[in-house]
């Protein structure tokens, strides 16, 4: 129980690291939370630094998605434990402590979790992620698609209940924090992927 309680105290602080501003900041590149679309996320990243940061970026807010799961299974947690070992570091990444909890959007995070929880699931998600960006060039609405459909992925490979439901969460979370960008496609005001302002 209390190692439990450990492990999703500390997915949620691993997720605290925002690796946007963290990266724009060695790299004396803009911070994302005051240019573009003001997100610390590997999107705006692309937007207001280059690709390299972008990269850098997505890779480091997916891994703490990961770790922290994967540290979860080798411990032996059970289902509900990963289930909140995964939305705790997805908070963190949207509410983080070390950064006045003005977060991202958690799309990159979310895939790091989902991999912990089930690589089969991750795969269509990341497939659906890609084919409506190639289609639509809108990093947002690939998100918005493939997170939408990320629950029925982990039903199909017959994950647990308790996984099912917290990949609902991050799923809703996420539909929170864009619901600006959901606006903007709606208004056709959204910036297509590397658009600048
Ligand atoms: O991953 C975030 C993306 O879905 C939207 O980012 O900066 O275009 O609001 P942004």
């Amino acid at each position: 129980m209390i190692i439990d309680v450990v492990l999703i105290v500390a997915a949620y602080l691993f997720g605290s690291i925002s690796a946007a501003i963290l990266t724009c900041r060695a790299m004396g590149l803009p911070d994302p939370r005051s240019e573009g679309s003001r997100n610390p996320g590997a999107t705006n990243v692309l937007r207001v630094g280059n690709r390299l940061a972008a990269g850098i970026t997505l890779g480091g807010d997916f891994i703490k998605g990961t770790i922290p799961v994967v540290i979860g299974v080798i411990a032996g947690a059970g289902p509900v434990t990963l289930a909140l070992i995964g939305l705790a570091a997805f908070l963190g990444h949207l509410y983080p402590v070390f950064f006045r909890f003005e977060g991202g959007k958690g799309v990159a995070t979310g895939l790091g979790v989902l991999l912990g929880w089930s690589w089969p699931a991750l795969l269509l998600t990341i497939i659906t992620w890609l084919a409506v960006a190639a289609l639509f060039r809108y990093s947002s609405l690939a998100a918005l698609v493939s997170f939408l459909l990320a629950p029925f992925f982990l039903a199909y490979f017959d994950q647990p209940q308790a996984i099912m439901l917290g990949m609902l969460g991050i799923t809703l979370l996420t539909y929170w924090r864009h619901r600006g960008n959901l606006q903007s496609l709606l208004n056709g005001t959204e910036k297509k992927i590397g658009e600048k302002d």
